[in-house]
């Protein structure tokens, strides 16, 4: 069925198309369907005399290379829809794959109530994935960049809104994730980590260099320089037996390999694929022993 809106998504398409944009006919939808607020699959039904203009003037937001999320507001991770904007990591399909598998070892793990940590929480998703999908954990998002905490602020606190009994079980901490939560030490069963990994100097799309913090992005001469620092905090934070898992650039995976190796006291690390088949986090088994 036609109507004004997807003809005018449809032009809006070609549009982005042109700006360079990935996926343009999916983002002309769902700009079109935030600012008329309906779903998707729903855009046929709103009448030719609801069209908003506005949608002309997102459009041209995401043909400059805006993030479609900065422009909806919003992010979906998993089971979740976040607020996000400027100043804030837009949380990213790849890291859902790690979650998904710290949620699978955190579900079947021994212990009543687990207790995570996710460094460098950004807008709160890996914490909060965690907290939603894994009700009896506990969780301690860590993060350094005030303006990313005030989105893990609002996320939790929304979060909690919908799930009150969920209350107080995601924490956030203010801090640098190589000597934070000195307090849990030694107890922690699995720490997760999306942390900065891209090589000063690489080169990114405007969508990533121009909005997503740099703090986020950037990590020294090899992209490695935050992961070291995961590794020593996961080996002082962890329980023996507890569990790391880290994001990493798909052309990383040999050299993150080598950063928890047996004589640190590291067991059975292994390489993780994301869903494009890319070699995308690595897991560790902490042995309780090591240099
Ligand atoms: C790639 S973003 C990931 C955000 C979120 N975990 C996600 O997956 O969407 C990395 C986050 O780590 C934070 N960060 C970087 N270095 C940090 C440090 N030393 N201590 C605490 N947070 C840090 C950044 O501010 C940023 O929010």
């Amino acid at each position: 069925m036609m109507s004004l809106l997807l003809d005018e998504v449809a032009l809006a398409a070609a549009r982005l198309a042109e700006a360079g944009v990935e996926s343009p006919r999916t983002d002309a939808e769902l700009i079109a369907a935030s600012v008329h607020r309906v779903r998707r699959g729903e855009l046929h039904t709103v009448p030719d005399s609801a069209f908003d203009a506005r949608f002309w003037a997102d459009i041209a937001r995401r043909a400059a290379r805006e993030p479609l999320q900065h422009i909806t507001g919003q992010a979906h991770f998993r089971y979740l829809e976040l607020e996000v904007g400027p100043g804030v990591f837009v949380p990213r399909p790849e890291t859902e794959v790690m979650t998904g598998w710290a949620i699978d070892r955190l579900g079947e793990m021994d212990v009543a109530e687990p207790v995570a940590a996710d460094l460098g929480t950004g807008s709160g998703a890996i914490a909060l994935a965690i907290g939603q999908e894994v009700p009896r954990a506990w969780v301690h998002a860590v993060e350094a960049d005030p303006l990313a905490r005030a989105w893990a602020e609002r996320n939790i606190t929304r979060y909690v809104e919908t799930a009150p009994y969920t209350a107080g079980r995601v924490m956030l901490h203010a801090g640098d994730f190589g000597e934070a939560l000195g307090e849990l030490g030694g107890t922690v069963d699995l720490v997760i980590s999306n942390p900065p990994y891209i090589p000063v100097g690489a080169s990114v799309p405007p969508e990533v260099g121009e909005y997503d913090p740099p703090a986020a992005l950037w990590s020294g001469a090899d992209g490695l320089n935050a992961i070291r620092v995961v590794e020593r905090t996961a080996r002082r934070l962890l329980r023996p037996g507890g569990l790391v898992a880290v994001e990493h650039g798909a052309p990383q995976g040999a050299a993150v390999y080598w950063v928890f190796p047996e004589e640190s006291g590291w067991r059975d690390t292994r390489n993780n694929k994301d869903l494009a088949g890319r070699d995308r986090f690595v897991t560790s088994i902490w042995s309780g022993e090591g240099a």
